[in-house]
């Protein structure tokens, strides 16, 4: 692809001795010409400029392309379109061409033409900084700059930091501004290649939530996204920005880009996937649903169907599924408060479970809950509660292995998959309920191995459990007192576990020490079991 890269110092030009060197080395090593691609920077434009000269005067075949991508300013004067990242493009165009024998006019020819189609832009949320230098200049936090160079040369605008997909949005609209000077034209049904550059301080995460966003403002303006790479292929120092290249295509160029390249750092991309359509797992669009069901007699479960129809996959346009959809029962009310309250109590407590967390885990317990209770209001807005309330907890249990993640919503779901089987019946009696506790509970100490005393959520469940258990002796009419003294038990549980030393679960990494706060795990369960009491007495 290259035969030859010339250094210089950082940020600056290499010069022109050096650049002769290279060019001459090349020479003798049997080249018949000699390409000098460089970036549209004063010093890089003289140094180049003045070796090719020095070469040419003994006899070198020798030219040179500027590349001028910068689509920052709409008015480019004195500064100049600058050389950015699409430079990449050229240096692979020109080295396929080289690579199947083309001359050296035909090749500055055709990379000529193609500049004029090729369009970068920066943005960035820090300033780049040279080793023993102040910081370029300077960004309040919060803050993102657009169009700014590779070598932390200020760019064009500050803004707010906003969403990722809304700043490469406001990028890529900034680009193709057709009343932008610097703009690269761009229409629906043109193709283009991307390269999605990292300015240097980006993880692999962040580029590829931004090069989601590319494709998906790309392909949302009708624009074809050929190829798509993604990586750090022309940096600036620790800068926590990134580059949008765009360079549109066709047949040829696009053959030209695909040609074997041995060079390390280019990404082999024939066997990527390029599509926002192919990998977007946008949540489906709940449109109809047939009123079949509510047809059937009560009691019996019936089947719903329901179409979907996905956002961004229009080629499936509409799939149909069925589910099943379960009968109300005189129950279905009482749970259903019950789980309002749940969920809007885990809500309230997020942030003092997420603190308690940061005591002692990763400060994310809040968070995991407040997405488990997000998830089933999200649940119960369209569904009906099932009246069966083992049916009940079997969505339960999916609910919260999917949306809640991480290993309390693998122990949540395993509590509420052991406990449904126990109170599957419609009306369900005190004595069931307290059952089903213990065996989900059970069923967390099976495969979770901890055991009370380990200081985890089954400190404040197995106390609550063993008080529930006590149903069954209770005198009639006594189920609301066992609950009263099952809930003040678990919170009892909860606030035991400061004294415990952490044996299982995250907090077990921690020296004991710095572990004061009670488990945030336990707080959650006593968290919850309260919920359920007070939803309860106000409705039993
Ligand atoms: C390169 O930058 C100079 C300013 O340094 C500018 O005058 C010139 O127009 C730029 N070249 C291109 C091709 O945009
Ligand atoms: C590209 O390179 C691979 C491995 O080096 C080779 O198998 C393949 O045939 C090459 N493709 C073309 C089009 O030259
Ligand atoms: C690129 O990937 C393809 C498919 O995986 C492979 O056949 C080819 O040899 C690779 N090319 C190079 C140059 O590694």
């Amino acid at each position: 692809m290259l035969s030859a890269a010339v250094a210089g110092g950082v940020f600056a030009s290499p010069p022109p001795t050096s650049i002769l060197a290279a060019i001459l080395h090349l020479q003798n090593a049997g080249a018949s010409g000699v390409l000098l691609i460089v970036k549209n920077y004063t010093g890089d434009r003289l140094n180049f400029g003045l070796a090719a000269e020095q070469a040419r005067n003994r006899g070198v075949a020798v030219a040179m392309v500027i590349v001028a991508d910068d689509c920052a300013f709409e008015r480019p004067s004195k500064a100049g379109r600058r050389g950015l990242c699409g430079t990449i493009f050229v240096h692979k165009l020109a080295g396929a061409l080289a690579e199947e024998g083309f001359p050296l006019d035909q090749i500055v020819a055709k990379v000529t033409e193609v500049l004029k189609r090729i369009g970068t832009l920066g943005v960035s949320l820090s300033p780049c900084s040279v080793p023993g230098c102040l910081p370029s200049f300077q960004l309040p936090p919060g803050d993102m700059e657009l169009g700014l160079g590779i070598h932390g040369e200020p760019g064009i605008k500050r803004s707010k930091v906003s969403c990722a997909d809304q700043v490469v949005k406001t990028m890529i609209d900034h680009m193709t501004n057709p009343s932008s000077e610097s703009h690269l034209p761009l229409n629906s049904g043109d193709s283009v290649v991307v390269c999605v550059n990292n300015l240097g301080a980006l993880s692999c995460l962040e580029m590829a939530v931004v090069t989601r966003a590319a494709l998906s403002t790309l392909e949302a303006r009708g624009v074809v996204v050929a190829r798509v790479m993604s990586g750090s292929f022309m940096t600036s120092l620790e800068m926590a920005g990134i580059s949008l290249s765009l360079m549109r295509v066709d047949p040829e160029v696009l053959r030209l880009f695909d040609a074997n390249t041995s060079a390390p750092a280019w990404p082999n991309l024939s066997s990527v996937c390029v599509s926002a359509r192919e990998y977007t797992v946008e949540p489906p669009a709940l449109c109809t649903w047939s009123q079949e069901a509510d047809s059937h007699p009560e009691g019996e479960g019936g089947i719903l169907y329901v179409r979907f129809v996905h956002p961004v996959v229009t080629t499936l346009k509409v799939r149909v599924i069925c589910c099943t959809l379960y009968s109300s029962g005189p129950l279905s009310p009482v749970m259903r408060t019950a789980l309002q309250r749940v969920s809007s109590s885990l809500l309230d407590t997020r942030e003092e479970l997420n603190a308690l967390d940061r005591a002692s885990g990763d400060g994310d317990c809040g968070n995991t809950h407040a997405q488990a209770a997000t998830a089933i209001q999200e649940w119960l807005c369209s569904h009906v509660v099932p009246g069966c309330p083992g049916q009940l907890l079997s969505v339960l249990a999916g609910l919260v292995q999917e949306k809640m993640g991480g290993s309390s919503g693998g122990l949540y779901s395993l509590f509420l998959t052991a406990a449904a089987s126990h109170v599957m019946e419609g009306r369900s009696h005190a004595s069931d309920w307290a059952n089903a506790m213990h065996a989900g509970t059970q069923a967390m100490r099976r495969y979770g191995g901890a055991e009370p005393g380990d200081r985890t959520m089954l400190d404040a469940l197995c106390p609550a459990v063993d008080e529930l258990l006590k149903v069954t002796a209770a005198p009639p009419g006594g189920e609301m007192a066992t609950l009263q003294a099952a809930v003040k038990a678990a919170e009892l549980g909860a606030e035991s576990t400061r004294d415990l030393t952490a044996r299982a679960g995250r907090a077990s990494y921690i020296a004991a020490e710095r572990v004061t706060q009670p488990d945030p795990g336990a707080v959650a369960i006593a968290t919850i079991l309260r919920a359920v009491l007070e939803s309860l007495e106000g409705q039993l």
